[in-house]
């Protein structure tokens, strides 16, 4: 992606999230040197948990039919985790615009809650995990919904309304996007590893690859080995 079109999805996206009344942490909107300034100083938080702006066409460079818009908010240690106490969780707000699809994946340690928090209707494509881990093109599919189990054929679609929301376990298949209207997504999930804690049906990427055509307004997650 041209570094210019990631920019302009960043002004669009916060236009988009402030206009359902969530508004994003100060970080957000630190400048590139501000952000290196900081995090060498008192919040090396954000780079090593990797909180803030996260925008991926997978590596594909159709980012209006295959990409998602997040940022992370909050995200707590896999040593945490490990111990079974301390900041086990993490937070999203993301976006799935019309018919823009994030692929089917999995995840093996992270439980996640997707929460459609207004716009369009929220498709979830859902599969089960066979013995190896794969997709089961089979065997039925169960998750909650708001506390209300529902089961599912393989590949049923699962339809969200604004403020409704799904619970995904670790292993729960499932690619998603915006039906009617872009969808501003909540995630409420255990700790979130995205280097390593995507599990991909297809063979594809989780990030972006930056053509440098102008400065960035705001770093992304994936600049912060290069840059800070
Ligand atoms: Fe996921």
């Amino acid at each position: 992606m041209k570094r210019s079109d990631v920019n302009n999805i960043i002004r669009e996206s916060d236009a988009f999230i402030r206009s359902y009344g969530y508004v994003m942490p100060p970080f957000a909107y630190w400048p590139p040197d501000e952000l290196k300034q900081r995090v060498g100083k008192d919040c090396p938080m954000i780079r090593d948990n990797r909180l803030g702006w996260d925008i991926t066409d997978y590596g594909e460079g159709r980012f209006d039919e295959l990409g998602l818009f997040l940022f992370t908010v909050r995200n707590g240690s896999a040593a945490d985790l490990s111990a079974g106490r301390g900041m086990l969780y993490a937070e999203k707000i993301m976006i799935s615009r019309r018919d823009q699809i994030s692929p089917m994946h999995r995840h093996n340690v992270k439980a996640e809650d997707i929460i459609n928090r207004g716009g369009g209707r929220l498709v979830l494509e859902l599969f089960a995990s066979d013995a190896e881990g794969g997709v089961d093109p089979e065997a039925e599919v169960s998750v909650l919904t708001d506390g209300r189990k529902r089961t599912l054929p393989a590949g049923g679609l699962l339809k969200l309304d604004p403020g409704e929301s799904v619970t995904l376990m670790p292993g729960d298949w499932h690619a998603f996007w915006g039906e009617g209207g872009d969808v501003l997504i909540g995630e409420v999930s255990t700790v979130n590893d995205d280097l390593t804690d995507n599990i991909f049906r297809e063979p594809i990427g989780r990030f972006s690859s930056i053509e440098e055509d102008v400065p960035p307004l705001h770093l992304l997650v994936s600049d912060y080995d290069r840059w800070l």
